[in-house]
């Protein structure tokens, strides 16, 4: 199958005390495997609430989300986790990486938790912080870490259980120009090396041209670029 993300008919509406926000209207799009999918859009225009519910973590108020043929928007709290460990990577503003554990374990914890054994979990971390040129630091710890350093190793660690889809959430927001420019570089190398397809969202125009099809989000619609 050539369409790894299937949308028909999404609407997502939040009740909040007295009245409804409609955050996304009527979305259909259909992304095709090794697409690198950018959109872009205003503050509260509702470019992260698309990404957590293709990633199960809202759900829809209308409409269908299907990855890679699986229907998301109806999957059962042990469906889902199995789907988001195994079938997508997340990369968000912040890196969320465990203080505690060194670059190396933030990166190969996802791979062990499912399942493989310790010795290969640690050697494809390796090799993934090899990629994003932190072969160097995988003792360090997080806070021993640059901000565009530990956003790299966030990116190595959305790559280790080899998911189909990455989504990312502004992933370079946090950073300063020079950081940016080199977590993108890293970012598009990464998923243009394994074949994978992305899917960005992001306010940074620069960045949302590096992708091979451009969308905005306005007034809850998608719109092709
Ligand atoms: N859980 C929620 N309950 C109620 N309203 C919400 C909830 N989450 C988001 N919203 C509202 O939905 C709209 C879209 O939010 P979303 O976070 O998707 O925007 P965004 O495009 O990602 O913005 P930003 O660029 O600032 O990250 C906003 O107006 C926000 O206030
Ligand atoms: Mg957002």
């Amino acid at each position: 199958m050539n369409k790894i993300i299937e949308i028909s008919d999404l609407h997502k509406v939040y009740r909040t005390g007295y009245e409804d926000l409609l955050v996304l209207h009527n979305i259909n799009v259909s992304v095709t495997k090794n697409c690198s999918l950018t959109i872009t859009g205003h503050s509260g225009s509702g470019k992260s609430t698309l990404l957590n519910l293709i990633s199960g973590l809202d759900f829809p108020t209308k409409g269908r989300i299907a990855v890679n043929g699986q229907r998301v928007d109806s999957m059962n709290e042990a469906e889902l986790t199995q789907y988001r460990s195994l079938y997508i990577g997340l990369i968000f503003q912040f890196h969320y990486l465990l203080n505690d554990f060194t670059a190396l374990e933030n990166v190969m914890l996802p791979h062990y938790m499912s399942g493989q054994k310790r010795k290969s979990a640690e050697e494809r971390a390796f090799m993934l912080l090899k990629e994003v040129g932190l072969e160097e630091r995988i003792d360090h710890y997080p806070l021993q870490l640059s901000g565009g350093e530990r956003q790299r190793v966030a990116v190595a660690r959305a790559l280790i259980n080899d998911p189909d889809l990455i989504l990312a959430d502004e992933p370079t927001g946090n950073l300063d120009e020079k950081n940016s420019k080199m977590v993108e570089d890293i970012l598009f190398a990464l998923i243009e090396n394994h074949r994978k397809t992305m899917l960005l969202v992001t306010h940074d125009r620069n960045l949302a041209e590096r992708g091979s099809r451009q969308m905005r989000l306005e007034h809850g619609e998608l719109f092709e670029l």
